[in-house]
């Protein structure tokens, strides 16, 4: 049976909508993890929900302890996770407000703790991580994005940065030859760490904001990106309930 996590990013520390059934701390070998795991019902199904961020947001990307936050949910249950994430838009048609369901990410981040592969172990693994995320879910997103009539690239690189600061012009030009189509903060390591742990993975990311020097010399506002994620994780809540209650 699959069981469906929800990790919500910047916007969705709570998910409208779930009857919660229970709230759980979950103490992990690696850790507390951002907030209590919710468990309830959305959409007609069993889901669990993690606050990444914190509840309220008060974790920055660089200290969320993403072990600990997969290890609870694997302990919880889930099989299958879907990440919230927040993104700047770098190609062209990556526009504010659209969605991005990536099928390839480059780690940019430096000093977090990125493996649960570490310590006393009996012998050395390295986990293959061609295409990082899951295809038959990364397929249902699509397909539940479609169903909402919103605006989606349905391929992409994510391209991940150590934050908190928002990235130079450079280091997004950098970016954009490397290949990467849109940058957030907060994909690694939860995406390699989802696959040490077996868990089925795949991100809904939605752009708020073009990312520096993407739009004619402006500067980016907490404003702006406040108003994207507004208006986006609205949206984000309507595709979580198609693809659930599917
Ligand atoms: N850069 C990095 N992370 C982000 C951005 C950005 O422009 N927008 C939202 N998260």
């Amino acid at each position: 049976m699959n069981k469906y996590a929800i990790i919500g990013g910047t916007g969705l520390t709570r998910l409208e909508g779930l009857t919660i059934r229970d709230a759980m701390f979950i103490d992990t070998p690696y850790g507390s993890p951002s907030a209590e795991v919710i468990r309830g019902e959305y959409a007609g199904r069993d889901v669990l929900f993690l606050a990444r961020h914190g509840q309220p947001h008060r974790i920055p990307p660089h200290e969320v302890n993403y072990r600990a936050n997969l290890w609870a949910l694997r302990q919880a249950g889930a099989t299958h996770i879907l990440a919230i994430n927040a993104v700047g838009g770098i190609s062209d048609t990556f526009q504010t407000g659209c969605f991005s369901i990536p099928d390839q990410i480059i780690d940019y981040t430096s000093g977090r703790d990125h493996t649960l592969y570490e310590g006393d172990l009996e012998h050395v693994t390295h986990v293959d991580f061609s295409y990082p995320y899951d295809e038959i879910l990364r397929k249902r997103l699509i397909a539940a994005v479609a169903a909402c009539g919103y605006s989606c690239n349905n391929q992409g690189v994510y391209g991940c940065t150590q934050g908190p600061r928002l990235e130079t012009v450079a280091e997004v030009a950098r970016m954009e030859r490397d290949g990467c189509n849109i940058v957030g903060m907060t994909g690694m390591p939860e995406t390699v760490l989802a696959r040490e742990l077996g868990l089925s993975y795949a991100c809904l990311a939605l752009v708020v904001n073009r990312a520096a020097g993407k739009s004619n010399g402006a500067t980016i506002t907490k404003a702006q990106i406040d108003a994207a994620v507004n208006v986006g994780m609205s949206k984000v809540k309507i595709v979580l309930a198609r693809l659930l209650g599917a």
